[in-house]
């Protein structure tokens, strides 16, 4: 999940390309580098750490130029130290490259090399790239950096996204996509030409963009760009016109992205709902499925495949596709899925839900799904990602860039759009009367009030963070379709302010976990007033009993859990399978006090980066 920039064209490089790194950033912080070549040789700046302090270096030993590369990097192998940081100098200094993914057999290609007199300067992987580049430019490309690369290429084993540039023909940058190692963006100028892994990094310049798909290659100069594939066929490429949004992708009045994303989803889920109900008849539109009645009853099973945060909204979507549409309905991680040999026939829809699409583990599953014949469908938020573009049909979650590492507005969003996929399923499949789909559709509109009032409990929550800040473990309990919102408000603490938290499911505890509780542990209940609420109220009673420090999630109105709980949180009453979406407000607003008041850096969590595109 690195970042990456290219340019050639008549601006300086330089400052174009640390301007699209600082849009990466959220790819990943370990370090950041740049390379320029300017007629005096290929000049280099590197640093570990945020891209602040390679630009500190910049400014304090310039460089210019009108072709270059940047990288921002989240390691795999090598520590975050300089000399691993990209780009990376071939042993000549005639080429230098950045990358992103990982070389799978790069101990065997290194020896390879070494025993052949290279010296290597860092311990990545990467490194062995550019030297065989060099290696094959000395032996039989005749310098050439195209043959070259498409011949160092072959070599590799692994998901590779490349960015390669050469002294000895410093009018041009060479791309390559390998498999699902992050993106691959070509952008369109006028007597320039941009490369990025992702779309923010470049949509200030230009919004005519071309995405490498697998084993392709990009020639590109000031002039032109030149698609191929890795063995030498040219390709009329599609130029894909990419909207742009440039306020979504600024903080504005908000201290962090996160918190200003939270704040969001009340418009957000009204973005989603935009444009896909019918008022007139009650029901809902998704023409971007491609999906006919016949083939919507054919369907005997769906499979949800996704991870972290939008793997949990997978479990939520289950309840509302099992209920409403009728469908059994599996849910998996991306990173299980591939690998147990999947059962799928033509009656199997594949769904995966991912906020970026690219996160590598997903797009492999949807690979998986794809070569064993299931109907392939997307819930996306990036527009034009990878899993959008190879699925059968696909549901854009449209909730604006999403910057903040953690994951919030995608959640949420990407549960109306299962709520949405559900009803017109059912629609399609005849298994909803007319009451019964007027009665769901006629929920949704009411969503973005009810989000907007459960954000208005954030001072309750700032006041409950001062307590808590200084706990070590947390336990969020829920039951049914909040039980994955226990788990999502876990992931949310865990993975920003870096407590120990655990999300179970409370009718569990009792098979062993309760051993936990003391009154060192927090635990917070999610008791609203629904058809399991006599059982929460005997967890939270249960827990009360060792100690525990209780929180409840509850229902406006709900007097009496207020006589069994330490501390309650309400939220307003909502249709039951709606509930996740205003539930998971306050432990997103809890999540983010705690880990501010614990002066962690929340928008970019330490060891995390936004799209996770490495195994
Ligand atoms: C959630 O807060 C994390 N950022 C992470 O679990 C994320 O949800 C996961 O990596 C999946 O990302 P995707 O939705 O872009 O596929």
């Amino acid at each position: 999940m690195c970042g990456i920039v290219g340019y050639v064209g008549y601006q300086d490089a330089t400052t174009l390309i640390l301007e699209g790194l600082q849009r990466l950033e959220y790819r990943g912080y370990d370090s950041a580098g740049v390379a320029l070549l300017n007629g005096q040789g290929i000049q280099v700046r590197r640093d570990v750490g945020k891209l602040s302090n390679l630009r500190a270096k910049v400014d304090s030993n310039p460089l210019h130029g009108h072709t270059g590369i940047g990288h921002t990097r989240w390691a795999t192998h090598g520590a975050p130290m300089e000399r691993n940081a990209h780009p990376h100098v071939s042993m000549s200094g005639d080429f230098v490259l950045v990358h992103n993914g990982i070389v799978e057999n790069y101990l065997e290609l290194r020896a390879e090399l070494m025993a052949e007199g290279v010296r290597f300067d860092s311990d990545t992987d990467t490194e062995v790239i550019v030297q065989l580049i060099e290696k094959f430019a000395h032996n039989g490309a005749q310098g050439d950096i195209v043959e070259a690369t498409r011949q160092a290429v072959k070599r590799l084993r692994g998901a590779h996204a490349i960015v390669v540039m050469s002294q000895v023909q410093p009018d041009r940058l060479i791309a390559v996509r390998i498999g699902n190692a992050g993106g691959v963006a070509i952008g369109l100028g006028d007597g320039e030409n941009y490369i990025a892994s992702d779309i923010p990094a470049i949509l200030d310049h230009t919004r005519r963009m071309i995405f490498l798909e697998s084993r392709q290659m990009a020639i590109v100069t000031a002039q032109d760009v030149t698609i191929e594939t890795l063995d030498g066929q040219a390709i009329t490429a599609t130029i894909h016109d990419v909207p742009y949004d440039p306020i979504s992708a600024v903080k504005g009045e908000y201290r962090h992205f996160m918190q200003k994303e939270i704040y969001e989803q009340s418009r957000a889920v009204a973005d989603t709902l935009g444009g896909r109900i019918d008022f007139e008849h009650m029901q809902v539109m998704l023409p971007d499925l491609n999906l006919t009645p016949e083939k919507a009853q054919a369907i005997q099973r769906l499979v949800i495949v996704a991870c972290g945060t939008s793997y949990y909204s997978g479990l939520i979507g289950k309840f509302f596709l099992e209920k409403i549409a009728r469908i059994n309905v599996e849910v998996d991680y991306g990173s299980e899925y591939r690998y147990r040999d999947p059962l799928i026939d033509a009656n199997t829809a594949v769904l995966a839900i991912t906020q970026s699409g690219e996160t590598v583990d997903t797009l492999a599953a949807m690979e998986e799904a794809r070569e064993k014949g299931a109907l392939l469908w997307s819930i996306v938020n990036a527009v034009g990602s990878q899993a959008m573009r190879v699925s059968d049909g696909y549901i854009t979650m449209n909730a604006g860039p999403e910057i903040g590492v953690a994951s919030t507005k995608a959640f949420t969003t990407s549960i109306v759009d299962q709520y949405l996929l559900a009803v017109y399923l059912g629609q399609l499949r005849g298994t909803l009367s007319e009451s019964e789909r007027r009665a769901y559709v006629e929920a949704l509109p009411k969503l973005p009030d009810l989000i907007g009032r459960a954000l208005e409990s954030a001072p309750q929550i700032e006041h409950l963070a001062d307590l808590l800040h200084h706990c070590q473990d947390f336990l969020y309990l829920g039951r049914g379709i909040n039980y994955p919102v226990a788990l999502e408000g876990a992931l949310k603490l865990k993975e920003i302010s870096y407590i120990h938290a655990e999300g179970y499911p409370a009718g569990e505890m009792k098979h062993g976990p309760i051993a936990l509780i003391d009154e060192n542990m927090p635990v917070l209940t999610i008791t609203l007033k629904d058809a399991l609420y006599e059982k929460m109220i005997s967890q939270v009673e249960q827990a009360k009993a060792r100690g525990g420090m209780v929180i409840a999630l509850a229902t406006e109105g709900d007097n009496f859990i207020a006589t069994k709980a330490d501390q309650v949180i309400y939220i307003p009453e909502t249709p039951e399978l709606l509930s996740p979406i205003v539930a998971v407000i306050p432990l997103q607003l809890l999540a983010y006090a705690v880990a501010v008041k614990r002066g962690a850096d929340v928008d970019q969590p330490r060891n995390l980066a936004k799209s996770v595109t490495v195994e």
